[in-house]
């Protein structure tokens, strides 16, 4: 077994674990988004769980590796707050495939094969790939404004430009969100073709292709224009503005609505099960695709990566999705009662501290069975 490079046994591990799992799978990039930042020091471009062509970018790019990581997590947190009250709740392990079987297949491939494990490319995927998309753009993005990077900077197209005659110039750094989307489709896209669907559908890489670039337009689709004021007294004489980039949540929300709204494609691999009602022409920019109707996710299915329910902690008296009638899938569920303890009654004492009491109540928690 390959060892080289082995500081720490935890890290031995990862690195056995990746190389011993895969190949055959194909170990994904997204894995950075739930590993500890001191692994990616331990292994280099090399070790990581990425496909030759990214292992070739991140070692021309390594001072990339940190906002590669950044953007992975950045993603994965946001799956994590936007899906948070939903059955599937975009939790992920340690493994190459980190959300389970919505990721499972496709990267680094050309094939259109939907793997053994059941039906990926479901409105999940398509939601995973947007967000991860996204979320390295963001994160390469912030490190051009930071000043961090030589290759990128702030938008210095608008620099001297604006409105003289609306009392407004364009001034501090805008977010060149250009480098950032370049370098994102280029790690993501795996280098694949800028691929478009035929007549025939889709393939597994165009389709997620397509979800990556609707994660992109994203970023771009969120930027707004900040402004300043300037002049005696806050009298707003003179403005300088810039171009910045949406707070990540933003983005979040705006991909879940895109989610709510995806659309169902045809597999070009599988025409023969093509039902009528399914796209066969290209769908715009800003719209989800997938080929899959998504499980229900209530039952836990270990095979397919799926968590189930079982255990969720569910509103009671909310009819949302959070709600224990739609959560626990009709199962029903569990009341605890649980003791909160807080600091409360706080008051301030001369001269300088605040003293608190503990206060105890107890409430009802409900877990679905
Ligand atoms: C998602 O739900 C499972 C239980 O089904 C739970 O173990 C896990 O912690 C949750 N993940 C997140 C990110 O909330
Ligand atoms: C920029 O570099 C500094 C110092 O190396 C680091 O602390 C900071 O987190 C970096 N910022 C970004 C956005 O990458
Ligand atoms: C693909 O090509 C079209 C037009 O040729 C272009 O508008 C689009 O931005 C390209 N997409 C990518 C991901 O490069
Ligand atoms: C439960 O749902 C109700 C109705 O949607 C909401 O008002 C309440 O704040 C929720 N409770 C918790 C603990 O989230």
């Amino acid at each position: 077994m390959e060892t080289r490079g082995c500081g720490v046994r935890h890290v031995c591990a990862v690195t056995v674990l990746l190389v011993s799992v895969c190949p055959p799978c194909t170990a994904s990039w997204m894995w950075l988004g739930v590993t500890s930042a001191g692994v990616l020091e331990k292994l280099g471009c090399t070790d990581l769980p990425l496909s030759h062509r990214q292992q070739e970018l991140c070692r021309r790019k390594s001072f990339l590796l940190p906002s590669i990581q950044d953007g992975a997590r950045l993603a994965v947190a946001e799956c994590q707050s936007q899906f948070r009250q939903e059955r599937w709740n975009c939790s992920t392990r340690e493994g190459p495939a980190v959300f389970g079987y919505e990721s499972t297949s496709g990267e680094g491939t050309e094939s259109s094969t939907v793997g053994q494990n059941g039906p990926e490319g479901t409105k999940e995927t398509a939601f995973i790939y947007a967000v991860m998309a996204a979320g390295l753009v963001h994160a390469v993005t912030r490190s051009c404004s930071h000043g961090n990077m030589t290759e990128c900077g702030c938008d210095a197209r608008l620099q001297g430009g604006g409105s003289a005659a609306e009392g407004w110039h364009w001034g501090g750094c805008s977010d060149h969100v250009q480098y950032g989307t370049w370098f994102s489709r280029r790690f993501i896209d795996n280098g694949a073709k800028n691929v478009s669907a035929t007549r025939g559908g889709y393939t597994l890489t165009s389709m997620n292709q397509h979800n990556s670039e609707v994660g992109r337009q994203a970023i771009h689709g969120t930027m707004s224009t900040d402004c300043r004021c300037h002049g005696i007294s806050g009298s707003c004489a003179v403005k300088t503005c810039w171009k910045t980039m949406a707070a990540f949540e933003r983005v979040g929300a705006y991909l879940k609505e895109r989610y709510e709204r995806s659309l169902q494609v045809s597999d070009r691999s599988r025409r023969k099960t093509r039902r009528k009602d399914q796209r066969r022409l290209p769908v715009d920019k800003q719209q989800l695709i997938f080929f899959n109707k998504s499980p229900n996710y209530c039952l836990e299915d270990r095979r397919r990566g799926i968590a189930g329910t079982r255990g969720r902690r569910c509103n009671r008296t909310s009819s949302g999705s959070d709600g224990c009638n739609l959560l626990c899938c009709g199962r029903g569920y569990n009341t605890h009662l649980v003791r909160h303890v807080q600091r409360c009654e706080c008051k301030f004492v001369w001269c300088c501290y605040v003293r608190c009491r503990r206060c105890e109540s107890m409430n009802d928690m409900h877990t679905c069975k």
